[in-house]
């Protein structure tokens, strides 16, 4: 298949790059990764991998590194607790903990030795995603959707319009150095064809504020782009810039996505994230909301 021809009816791989350092939860991240935070009573990566295989994801790739094994210990199996479970005829618990990961699906873990950027994280994966379209999702994006999942979306788009994706959300001007913005001039609805896309840039020089966050749906080509490309600063290989390579030659959209999406990569991003999960859940919401009344009122 040429570069040209990449099929993105049926994607089926997901790669999730969690080999950062996760400085900004010292110290609770000197032992925990971030991705096994919990929102409620879930870790971060959970979110991310019921998105993806709810999107119809059936290999998924996790990027990690010597410090991250509790993130492949809570998706291997737990004989000793299921056999406990089992015994004490805890079925609805027992469920839960088989469900972490469904049967078809599959788990491949790959190393990525230094954190050298998020880019070089990606191209970690090449040897388990080979010559397919894949999805790239970061967990500590988490997306709350009432419809279907973001990248549920983004495959529907990128299916019709046989283009690459990046899910994209309108943040203030003076946010825009935070993220990779996306200059997309002809957007119309909820996506348009990404001219440009920049990493921090500036508020005065940024293209737009329709920012990056951590979805993307990707041609295999990222890759030979990724690997000629020269390090930046600290030796990081940014995806923003194979993305701009790739740009060159073949089409990308840009999609807002419907859905609010919490920027768990943050302390503050947690604690939302948090407070609307509890307000959701059918046995919490009401103690939640009685609490926060209180402390408001408290603090007031
Ligand atoms: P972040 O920019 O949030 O960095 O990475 P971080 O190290 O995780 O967290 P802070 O800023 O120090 O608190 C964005 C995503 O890219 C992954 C991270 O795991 C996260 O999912 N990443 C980043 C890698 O997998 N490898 C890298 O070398 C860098």
């Amino acid at each position: 298949m040429s570069r040209a021809e990449v099929d993105y009816r049926r994607i089926r791989k997901a790669v999730f790059p969690v080999a950062g350092l996760g400085t900004r939860f010292l110290p609770a991240t000197k032992t925990v990764p971030k991705e096994m935070l919990p929102v409620v009573d879930r870790p971060l990566i959970q979110y991310a991998v019921d998105e993806a295989v709810a999107a119809g994801c059936d290999t998924l790739v996790f990027v990690t590194n010597r410090y991250k094994h509790a993130i492949a210990d809570y998706f291997d199996k737990a004989y000793e607790l299921e056999h406990r479970l089992e015994q004490g005829g805890k079925d609805d618990l027992l469920e839960l903990v088989r469900n972490v990961l469904p049967d078809h699906v599959r788990a491949v873990f790959v190393t990525q030795p230094e954190a050298r950027g998020l880019g070089h994280a990606v191209l970690c994966a090449q040897p388990v995603i080979g010559d397919e379209p894949f999805a790239v999702l970061l967990p500590d994006d988490l997306i709350f959707a009432r419809g279907p999942g973001a990248l549920e979306q983004m495959f529907a788009l990128a299916s019709e319009s046989a283009a690459g994706v990046v899910a994209v959300q309108d943040v203030p001007r003076e946010q825009v150095s935070s993220y990779g913005i996306v200059d997309a001039p002809r957007f119309s609805g909820d996506s348009g064809r990404i001219e440009l896309i920049v990493e921090k840039p500036a508020p005065e020089v940024a293209p737009s504020t329709l920012a990056v966050v951590g979805r993307y749906v990707l041609p295999p080509r990222i890759f030979s782009l990724l690997e000629s490309l020269v390090p930046g600063r600290g030796g990081e290989i940014q995806l923003t810039d194979g993305i701009e390579a790739l740009l060159q030659e073949s089409p990308m959209l840009a999609y807002r996505f419907a859905g609010r999406r919490f920027d768990c990569g943050s302390r503050i991003g947690l604690i939302e994230a948090t407070i609307q999960f509890a307000l959701e859940h059918d046995d919490l919401a009401e103690e939640a909301r009685r609490y926060m009344r209180a402390a408001l009122e408290q603090n007031a």
